[in-house]
């Protein structure tokens, strides 16, 4: 792709046009296409009233888009609520009352994928951290410690959200499989901004949103399982949506979907679901793989920038090693945020680190201008 052409589809995201936009790992910019599919549902809702026949094929939509973009099958895929909802739907399908009942987390996990977790200490559960090296990252060496014949689940971040560190995930789901446990990935952080396929990566479970980098809105998720998988596990938080027939009405049994649609739960988000559809349909359009390489580009650039101004970041700078999210470490974060936001630079901040977060809609303009900003700033909160 040609410089023209992200000229072209920069301009579908206004609030670029009067700010410099780097928060897409908390919610992405939002598309002309994106705002005119929910003026669609509005529009629905005046008109028709209840659409249903439309509203159920849209979240079947996002099911096939979003197996699009994992490199999965639709029946793979389950359309959740929220990242949280496919992560309680998996775990409460698992038995942790046998042997195998450890879950290995690490250090750099969201808190959601840490609580979830621990809740099923209640039902036997056992939860273990991988934790960090000296230099902040969590080298293979750490999860070989961890993951043993006693590990049922290694549920582990790809990219984190407190450091913008991305996980050896190749490494783990080897080390994973080859001593009996199942990994599940979550990829809220990477997904959409850079190639996400989960038959390469082989992990057995990956779960996600559609707010950040796939360019939709919040209130949904997906939980992808493998196929072979699917079968063996029954959760326990269910509902009518996840049944085999939701036509059925049955009262006298639970009868789950023989597919992923066995993960959800209740009445599809439908607005969420317009919203995610177009969102989807962009990030497709462009291709992970040029977004991808868009983004390593735009982080690298900020990154060599930073150095030269002499306030490098805090994540790894290696190749691999990190996905759209740079930080930095500043003294009072909150308030350089404040002073940022003030300039009309749009950031976000976790513990000391100030997070720039890059999508394929960023240019080099918004690297520079915060760069010349955070220059400004050094003296104060380096
Ligand atoms: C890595 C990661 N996992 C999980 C979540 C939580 O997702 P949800 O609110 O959809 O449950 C987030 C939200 O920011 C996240 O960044």
């Amino acid at each position: 792709m040609i410089a023209d052409d992200f000229k072209t589809l920069r301009s579908r995201f206004p609030v670029l046009g009067h700010k410099t936009y780097l928060n897409s790992g908390s919610y992405c910019a939002l598309a002309d296409s994106v705002k005119a599919a929910i003026n669609n549902y509005m529009d629905d809702r005046l008109l028709v009233g209840a659409n249903w026949d439309v509203w159920v094929m849209k979240n079947e939509a996002v099911r096939s888009l979003m197996a699009q973009v994992l490199s999965a099958q639709a029946d793979e895929i389950a359309v959740t609520a929220s990242a949280s909802a496919g992560i309680n739907s998996l775990a409460s399908s698992l038995d942790f009352t046998q042997r195998r009942n450890k879950v290995v987390i690490s250090d750099f996990e969201f808190p959601t994928n840490a609580q979830i977790w621990h809740a099923q200490e209640l039902r036997g559960a056992r939860v273990v951290h991988v934790p960090r090296a000296a230099d902040g990252y969590i080298p293979l060496e750490n999860f070989e410690k961890a993951i043993d014949e006693e590990t049922q689940l290694v549920a582990v971040t790809h990219v984190c959200f407190r450091n913008g560190a991305k996980l050896d995930i190749p490494g783990i789901v080897k080390l994973a499989h080859a001593r009996g446990a199942k990994v599940m990935l979550d990829c809220y952080q990477a997904v959409g901004a850079m190639t996400i396929d989960v038959k390469q990566l082989d992990v057995d479970f990956a779960v996600g949103g559609l707010l950040k980098y796939l360019l939709g809105t919040a209130g949904l998720g997906f939980l992808y399982a493998r196929q072979e998988l699917i079968s063996s596990l029954t959760p326990t938080q269910t509902g009518w949506f996840a049944q085999e027939n939701v036509a059925a009405m049955d009262i006298t049994a639970n009868r789950p979907s023989s597919t992923a649609r066995r993960f959800e739960a209740g009445t599809p988000a439908v607005v969420n679901c317009y919203a995610a559809e177009a969102g989807l349909k962009i990030i497709l359009e462009v291709g992970t793989d040029i977004i991808e390489e868009r983004v390593q580009y735009l982080t690298r650039l900020y990154m060599d920038r930073l150095e030269e101004i002499g306030w490098p970041s805090i994540t790894p700078r290696q190749d691999g090693r990190h996905g759209p999210m740079v930080c930095i470490r500043a003294k009072q974060v909150a308030q350089l945020f404040g002073k940022l936001t003030q300039q009309d630079i749009v950031t976000s901040f976790r513990d000391d680190n100030l997070r720039a977060t890059f999508h394929f809609y960023n240019n080099e303009q918004d690297v520079d201008t915060l760069i010349q900003a955070l220059l400004a700033h050094r003296a104060e909160y380096l």
